[in-house]
């Protein structure tokens, strides 16, 4: 099956591409390299050993969709490409709400008018909010803290109104919780632009010396060490549950919600500690104050995910720090 991969070439969608091509679904790539390099996807090439085409394009061009679908036959869209910051978000709402939702109608609109069917849409644990309790089923309360968890939530409604309409569409909205780790290789990872927002890659800049120290912020949330606790997941089972979610699409139609996470909570600090201990690196960090926005704690009940796809994560916090430092080390600056 040839699988357009709107953007392929960022972080989760590079690693997807390795484990699509690897399960025999052909990706074709189309991104407009706003937050990532082409090196990454000679680096997939490299690392699955076959040529993988890639279309430089911008998902609000519906001409420059359809004749990317109809050229390479393509059967199913995986539907990464998004702007993600959350901050930026807040300064700067209206380019979310055009490159996120606009580029999600024009999509949806390209694939109806080339009957493509099958979509697998990137959603995000932002849609719980200031979650009520833990951990999160697809059945908690959503709600929006800022206007990049708005445009995410917006995308479900609109991708679940047309499945609706128009009972040939299927669509797998994955929900993901905290996306970490690289492939085993070590040759693609994630390359945030200028200082990370996330934690993992600040993290791996610090032990490899880009930067001094991690500031943590707050250690007085009500949680066993004080950190916040989320659900971190090895990007390379979130690939793979992309390839189970394609495969899910023939058996379920209409639009199909799904937590992607491990299930697990990890705090801050024992993620820092993992990370000290797989890479042999110290991590200085200080204390700072709360990030505005923030909860406590924050995992997935994933039993659905396994339920509709037989998919469950594999991989443990200790594995996603040395895939990680594997790809840091090796590549301190990223794809530059
Ligand atoms: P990323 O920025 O590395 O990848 C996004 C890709 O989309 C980039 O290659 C970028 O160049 C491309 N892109 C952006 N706007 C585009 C447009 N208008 N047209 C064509 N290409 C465009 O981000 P990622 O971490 O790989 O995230 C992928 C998806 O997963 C996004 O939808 C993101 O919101 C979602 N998500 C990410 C996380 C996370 O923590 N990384 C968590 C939950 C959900
Ligand atoms: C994790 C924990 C921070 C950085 C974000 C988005 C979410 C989703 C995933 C896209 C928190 C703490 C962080 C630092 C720190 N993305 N932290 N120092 O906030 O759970 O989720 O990414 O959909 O929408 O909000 O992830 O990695 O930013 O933070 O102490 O320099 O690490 O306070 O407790 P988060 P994160």
């Amino acid at each position: 099956m040839r699988v357009l991969v709107t953007g392929g070439a960022g972080y989760i969608g590079s690693h997807t591409c390795v484990a699509l091509t690897e399960k025999g679904f052909e990706p074709v790539v189309f991104d407009n390299f706003c937050n990532a390099s082409p090196e990454a996807i000679r680096r997939v090439e490299g690392i699955v050993g076959r040529n993988i085409p890639v279309i430089e394009g911008d998902v609000r061009n519906r001409r420059a969709l359809l004749d990317a679908i109809e050229s390479h036959g393509i059967e199913a869209v995986i539907h990464f490409a998004a702007l993600k910051s959350v901050g930026e978000s807040v300064a700067h709402p209206l380019s979310y709400f055009d490159n996120n939702i606009t580029g999600t109608i024009t999509l949806l609109d390209a694939m109806q008018g080339a009957s493509v069917h099958r979509l697998v849409f990137s959603s995000s644990a932002t849609v719980y909010g200031q979650a009520e309790r833990v951990p999160a089923t697809e059945d908690s309360a959503l709600s929006v803290t800022n206007p990049y968890g708005r445009t995410k939530l917006v995308m479900e409604q609109l991708i679940g109104d047309l499945c609706t309409a128009q009972p040939a569409f299927g669509a797998m909205i994955l929900r993901y919780f905290n996306p970490v780790g690289a492939h085993p290789s070590g040759r693609i990872g994630e390359d945030p632009k200028g200082i990370p927002n996330n934690l993992m890659p600040y993290i791996a800049q610090v032990a490899v010396g880009r930067r001094d120290r991690l500031g943590i912020f707050g250690n007085d949330w009500p949680t066993a060490d004080g950190t916040g606790v989320r659900d971190f997941i090895h990007v390379m089972d979130l690939a793979h549950a992309h390839v189970a979610a394609l495969r899910g699409l023939d058996q379920h139609k209409g639009a199909t919600v799904l937590n992607i996470g491990t299930g697990k909570g990890t705090s801050v600090l024992e993620l820092v500690r993992a990370f000290e201990s797989a890479s042999g690196r110290q991590v200085p960090y200080a204390f700072a104050e709360r990030r505005p926005g923030d909860v406590a704690e924050l995992w997935a009940d994933p039993t659905r995910a396994e339920q509709v796809l037989g998919w469950r994560a594999e991989h443990g916090i200790e594995r996603m720090c040395e895939d990680t430092w594997r790809w840091q080390s090796a590549y301190p600056e990223g794809y530059a």
